[in-house]
């Protein structure tokens, strides 16, 4: 049966997910996020003492890393990921995570582990995968490839938003300033840098609501 891949890279915070999970929702496709797995390997690390002060543990991340998994629940509803039989949620989303997964996110055992789990995980049919290197390297023949950018105000507002809502204590200049940091990481990285696959249909959603970018790559799935 020929199944479908929906690449959506892109900037941090420009709405990957949420768009995703509605185009996902939409076509009954599986959702598959994969910052999310840079985020639990992050975690992991951080609460396994794999981090200690500034510094990982690159070798003694590499041998746990090969130890752990990622699978799909088999409750019903929307497919959960979860890393070692556990589904995290806001704990993946905090600020202190946020501030280390772009370096987390640069080690290419690290890479090769994750973008390896992802072939694996998609093999159930067909997906909409967000990320950073989807229609460049995990997919680079996916059949629809997106690429979302926004201002990067924008952006931190609505991360800012999103962590007072949880009631994370945080401040605008911290949010917009990881933001930045983590473009500047993400796309200068030396393996599988942040970027747009040529034939990638890019959208500024700066100035649009959700509805307007979900409408757009609809249409573009749909054409
Ligand atoms: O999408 P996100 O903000 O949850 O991703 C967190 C970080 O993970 C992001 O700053 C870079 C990294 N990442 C990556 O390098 N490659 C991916 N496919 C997904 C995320």
């Amino acid at each position: 049966m020929k199944t479908t891949v929906i690449a959506v890279d892109g900037f941090a915070s420009t709405g990957k997910s949420t768009l995703s999970k509605r185009l996902a929702k939409a076509l009954d496709f599986t959702y598959m996020d994969t910052g999310y797995m840079y985020r639990a390997v992050s975690y992991f690390a951080l609460t396994t003492d794999l981090i200690q002060g500034d510094v990982i543990q690159e070798q003694a991340l590499e041998v746990a890393l090969s130890e752990t998994s990622f699978s799909w629940s088999t409750a019903a509803g929307p497919k959960q990921m979860l890393f070692n039989g556990k589904a995290y949620g806001d704990e993946l989303r905090t600020l202190a995570i946020s501030s280390w997964v772009s370096r987390i996110a640069q080690l290419g055992f690290v890479r090769e582990h994750l973008v390896n789990q992802q072939r694996i995980l998609s093999q159930l049919g067909s997906v909409v995968m967000d990320g950073r290197d989807i229609g460049t390297v995990v997919f680079p023949n996916a059949d629809f490839k997106f690429f979302l950018i926004a201002d990067p105000k924008v952006r931190a507002q609505r991360r800012f938003d999103e962590l007072q809502a949880k009631g994370e204590e945080v401040l605008f200049e911290e949010i917009l300033k990881n933001v930045v940091d983590r473009d500047h990481q993400d796309s200068t990285r030396a393996i599988s840098p942040l970027r747009k696959a040529e034939e990638a249909v890019e959208i500024d959603t700066t100035l649009f609501s959700v509805e307007e970018v979900f409408e757009q790559m609809m249409s573009v799935v749909k054409a």
